[in-house]
């Protein structure tokens, strides 16, 4: 790991800029491969993440697990992080003072590793990153913001409650997977403002 991943981590492990540190087990900070082409951004940490101080441990962590073997991604070579690294009481959605405080995390994780694409997991995280409100058009799509790609699909937490939706993350998994093969060959690709 990069000493300056390794010091990022250690200022979240510590961190109380909002009150989610005051109920906190332990704070998540991102997890995986500095050498990776893709980061992938979740909401928050849930009660397995919140205990194990990892992030997408529990049933949701399965889920994304599942959909990143079957699209032939190697969860070790990825990065995998939330856009608010501590536990909301009773996963709840983080609210805006939360994300606020939360976003130079995110930023330096993103400026250290500086990856080709980040997938973006569900709603909380399409708001926070690309300030939108709700994934439906934008779902299995790529979004050009200022000069960084995005890649946007649903969070694997919903395929808990719609099943059907397993599916819909496994493919646009495997979309994202052959994306980021034609970036790294230098193919041009379709990308919405
Ligand atoms: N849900 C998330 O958004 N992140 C996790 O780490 C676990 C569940």
């Amino acid at each position: 790991m990069s000493d300056e991943l390794d010091t990022l981590k250690k200022s979240v492990v510590l961190c109380t800029l909002c009150d989610l540190s005051k109920s906190r087990t332990n704070a998540v900070p991102g997890s995986g491969s500095i050498k990776t082409d893709v980061i992938f951004i979740g909401e928050a940490p849930g009660r397995n993440e919140d205990l194990q101080g990892a992030p997408f441990v529990g049933t949701a962590g399965k889920i994304l697990s599942e959909a990143l073997e079957y699209a032939g991604f190697t969860r070790s070579d990825i990065y995998i992080t939330n856009v608010v690294k501590c536990r909301p009481p009773n996963n709840r959605r983080p609210n805006k003072q939360e994300l606020d405080s939360c976003r130079i995390y995110l930023q330096k994780e993103l400026e250290i590793i500086r990856p080709k694409i980040v997938c973006i997991l569900g709603n909380t995280a399409y708001g926070s990153l690309l300030d939108g409100s709700e994934i439906t058009k934008n779902r299995g799509k790529v979004i050009k913001r200022d000069d960084q790609l995005y890649f946007v699909t649903v969070h694997p937490a919903a395929v808990i409650y719609n099943p059907e939706l397993g599916q819909v993350l496994k493919n646009d998994l495997k979309t994202l997977h052959d994306i980021l093969d034609k970036i790294k060959k230098g193919i041009q690709i379709q990308t919405s403002e």
